[in-house]
Parts: C-alpha cells; structure tokens; sequence
C-alpha cells in the first residue's frame, strides 16, 4: 500500500476520533457545537496577536469589549492569569474622557500584600435595600456585583442556569429580565424579579397584570425585589417582539402567553401613566408584597427625574432603588439607530439622575445601581466615586460562561448557545461548568474593586470619593470628577451613619494590610 494510501485512512480516523472527543466534552460549547472546525478558531485565537498586529485590529479596537477586556472576562472567569504584561497599551496621554484613579500613599485601609489576598472577600452593598422606606423584606445585598437582567427568551434556559447558579455560587443577585421567572431560573441562585410593559410571569389571559400571579410568583422563589422596567439603554421606547417561532411551550408557561405565537411586548406599561401613578403602583407592590421595589431607566428628558423626585419629596412615597443603564448598554436585539443614539451614556445619564436626587436630599435613602459596561473594573470604579451603590453586569457576564462577540444574538444563531433558542446550539453549553465561571468573574471583579478601593486608603468601593478620579483632558490637562459633573463636596458618598457601618463590616475580620511582612518572593 502506497504512503497516501495508508495516510488518508489515518486522518479521517484522527479527525472522527477529534469529532468524538469534541461531541463527548463539556468544557467548550463552540467544540461540542462545531467538532473539529472549532479548533481552527482556536488556534486562530493562539496566533491572534500575531495576526492582528500586522493585519487587524488592535487589542484596544474591537467593540463593545476590546481583546483587552475580553481576554481579562476569559482569564477571570477560568481562573487563568488574568494580568497583562509590559504596561498599558492604552494611549492614556492623547485620550480625552480617560479616567485616572487617585491611589493614596498613606491611606486609612492598607492593602494585603499577598497577591491573591481579597478573592473570597465579602463585598456587601453599604446601604440597606429597603430600609430608609420601613420594607419589610428590607436586606443588605450581599454582593455590589450583580448580574443584570436579560431574560430567558433573549438567553438560552442553559445560560439562564449557569447565571443563576453562578449567582449562587457567587452569592450574588439575578435579575429575572421581563421574560418571566423560568424553571432555570430556580437553580439556587437568589433574584430581582423584573416587571416589564407585558407582565410576563404575572399577567391574566388578557394580557393585564395580576397582583395575584405577582404575589403567588414571589411566594414562591427567591425574589428579594422587585424592579419595574420603564426604559433600557440599548432600546429605550421601544416595545419587543419574540417570534412565534421562538416561542417554546416552556417560554410560553414562563411568560403566561400561548404557544407559537408572537409575543409582543408594548412600549408603554398599561398600569400607571405619570409619575403620580407610578409612585401608587411602587407603594402598592411594596406593601402588598413586602419586598424592595425599583425602577430601572435609561436616561433621556430629565423632566421625568425632576418630577419623580419632587413628588418623592413632597409625597413620602418613593422607588427604594433606581437602576440606571447606560446607552452603551446590550441587547438581545434593536434597530441600530437606538442601540447608537438614544439615551445617554452611562456616566452622563447617571450623573444628572443622582445630582437631582441628591438637589432634593434623596440620595441617601435610595439604592443606586449602575449598569452599562460596568463589569470592567476601571469603569466600575467610576460609577462608585459617581455615587452607585452597586454594579449590574450584563455581556460580561454572558462572555464569562461562553460568548465570543460574534454580535448574532438577534439571529438565533449564537454560536456558543448563550443567546439562542437552537436546541443543539444551547446544548453545547453546560451550565455546572460555566456556572463556575460565571461565579469566579464576579469574585474577580470583587475582588479588584475591593484593591482598587484600598489602593484609595479607604475600605469598601462605595467609600471612593469623587476626589479620588480625574478625567483626562489629553496631554497636559485634567478635570476633578466632581467639576466634570457638577457635584457637591460629599455627593456620590452613603451617610455617614452608612459609611461607619460598611467600615464595620469590612473591618470586622480585624484590619488588612499593616506592615509589610518580608516578602522573599517579591518580584517588583
Ligand atoms: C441579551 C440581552 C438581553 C437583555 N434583556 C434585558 C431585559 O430583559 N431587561 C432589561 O432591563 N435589560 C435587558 N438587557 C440589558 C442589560 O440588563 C443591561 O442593562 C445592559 O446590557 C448593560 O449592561 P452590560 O453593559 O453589562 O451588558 C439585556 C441585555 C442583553 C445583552
Ligand atoms: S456569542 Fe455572539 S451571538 Fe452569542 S451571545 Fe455572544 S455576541 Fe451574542
């Protein structure tokens, strides 16, 4: 027998043994999606700075997440090396809008000084969820990472597991999104259940909501709040609409609607339409349900804040914490032009929702949480010093149990199963697995915040100041966050009565840091 004779058979072998090994793991969703032809992508990837730096982009091009950002998601998530070599590539001198966090020299917390000290830190939110309106399911959130809404319809059941368990694992919160509160969604993990314009989960057969269904709904799993969702940066305005195709008997049970149809979701809410009615639908879930109830928006018309707040103030009534999304934020889908234009970006929006609280002396008594890439440390840091109590993260969560960026969630054909309805294409992701990286993320991000924190000399994220960040101007100049968006001395931090108690729990273990021990493995 000839040489090639003998190779041909030998190949195919070795690549239907590859095919098996690829069908047969659990580690890698593109492998048992895609046997075989997966590993060109990997080793694309392996060559991939090579490649990029003579004939692409470059690590800080790609968007939403840069390689850079990306590859950190990865490494965290996997528990890999997550540092970077050499120093920044960023062109910190030339780039307006970059911000620089002030680290202290003697600062009040003093950092550990061993490196993987403050991965299993407690990182809870420094204010009480509830508390400053008497609720009476008032808690302290353990986390200041949570994972953000995104409902199972937009994700896979699959993916909506790993979330859920990961949140578990991380003890964190979960937020439902408005598709409903799934099967996979009861996997251990505790949630924010979200109320969008179509009720799903809590609706009659006509469409209407149902105090019943809600009450019945949060009885039955582990809803710590509840969220009213007026608006999404990506989409704002905007209804949604799920095909009759996509639309399972499982998604259909979820949302209380019928099987294989469109599924609409309206642009407007039908139980309130002003501020006035919005503040007596807030008061009625509370007291009938016990829980904390917010209010998730992008931002827009500032009238809408101003008229809220002045009627919180003058009413007593009031949302118990408010989620901002930034207009840089995600979507499972939505036409271009909203996803690009409207609504503002997450530190602009933010800063006018949180300076007209605090013009009414409401900023202490409300939780606010940030969302908008903000599952990236360094932007995360900001939103701290801006005044956010916590942090909802969205794609980054969807990168750390699998997605590569491929931008088709709005086709069905997520190639890693994390947004699709495809049974085979959700199959290839196995939710024990990525639930952990999902879990060792949040821990990441945690823990990085909690460093960036003590590099600040204070003890807890929320405790960053507005002093503590400039805003690049470009080469020679620089602007104190709080001149850049019109803050008074104080804004952007809890109470005082807050702040001694964060300090109190993350001091209770004893103080970190203190002199450096010898380190005879320091290597600079
Ligand atoms: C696939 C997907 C589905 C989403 N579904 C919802 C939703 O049901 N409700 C909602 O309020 N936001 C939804 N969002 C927005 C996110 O909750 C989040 O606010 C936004 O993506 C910003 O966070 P990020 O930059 O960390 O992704 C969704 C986002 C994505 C990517
Ligand atoms: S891999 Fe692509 S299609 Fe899938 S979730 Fe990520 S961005 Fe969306």
């Amino acid at each position: 027998m000839s040489w090639a004779r003998r190779a041909v058979p030998a190949a195919v072998a070795a690549v239907a043994a590859i095919a098996a090994r690829d069908l047969l793991q659990r580690d890698h969703a593109l492998r048992r999606n895609f046997p075989v032809l997966a590993h060109a992508r990997y080793l694309i990837e392996s060559i991939g700075p090579e490649l990029r730096q003579y004939v692409v982009a470059g690590n800080d091009e790609e968007r939403p997440f840069t390689r850079d950002q990306r590859r950190w998601v990865y490494a965290s998530a996997k528990q890999e090396n997550n540092y970077f070599g050499f120093g920044t590539d960023n062109d910190i001198e030339h780039t307006a809008g970059y911000p620089i966090i002030k680290h202290r020299t003697f600062g009040r917390a003093v950092p550990p000084s061993a490196p993987g000290a403050g991965h299993d830190v407690t990182l809870p939110c420094a204010k009480v969820l509830g508390a400053a309106r008497g609720r009476a399911g008032a808690f302290r959130p353990e986390s200041v990472v949570n994972i953000s809404g995104m409902s199972f319809g937009s994700l896979s059941g699959n993916a909506v597991q790993a979330l859920n368990r990961g949140a578990a694992l991380a003890g964190c919160l979960q937020n439902t999104g408005e598709g409903g509160l799934s099967p996979h969604h009861r996997q251990g993990g505790e949630l924010v259940f979200q109320l969008g314009t179509a009720y799903f989960g809590c609706r009659d057969e006509r469409g209407r909501f149902s105090l019943e269904r809600l009450k019945d709904l949060v009885a039955d799993a582990p809803v710590r709040a509840l969220e009213i969702k007026l608006s999404q940066g990506a989409k704002p305005s905007l209804g949604g609409l799920l095909p009759a195709a996509k639309v399972s008997a499982e998604i259909a049970a979820t949302r209380g609607v019928p099987e294989g149809q469109d599924c609409v979701s309206p642009s407007r809410h039908a139980e309130f339409s002003d501020c006035d009615s919005l503040l007596d639908w807030v008061e009625l879930l509370a007291a009938e349900t016990g829980l904390p109830v917010g209010i998730k928006s992008a931002v827009g018309d500032l009238g809408f804040w101003e008229e809220l707040t002045t009627l919180m103030r003058d009413t007593g009534r009031g949302v118990d914490f408010v989620t901002v999304d930034g207009g840089e934020g995600g979507t499972g889908a939505a036409p271009l032009i909203f996803s690009d234009s409207v609504s503002l970006p997450f530190q602009q929006g933010f800063s006018r929702v949180y300076r007209t609280f605090a013009e009414r002396d409401l900023h202490e008594q409300v939780v606010f949480v940030g969302a908008g890439k903000l599952g990236l440390p360094d932007n995360a840091v900001v939103a701290f010093a801006l005044g956010a109590d916590m942090v909802n993260v969205g794609r980054e969560a969807m990168l750390a149990i699998g997605c590569i960026q491929a931008q088709k969630c709005h086709t069905d054909t997520c190639p890693t199963g994390v947004a699709t309805q495809n049974a085979w294409l959700a199959r290839g992701l196995d939710p024990a697995r990525k639930s952990v990286r999902a879990a060792n993320y949040i821990r990441t991000l945690r823990r990085d915040l909690v460093k960036v924190a003590e590099a600040c000399g204070v003890e807890h994220p929320g405790l960053i100041g507005t002093d503590a960040v400039e805003i690049l101007d470009g080469r020679t100049a620089s602007t104190p966050l709080d001149q850049v968006y019109g803050y008074r001395p104080e804004w952007g931090l809890p109470s005082a009565a807050d702040r001694a108690e964060i300090v109190r729990l993350m001091t209770a273990e004893g103080p970190r840091g203190g002199s450096a021990p010898p380190s005879p493995t320091a290597v600079g």
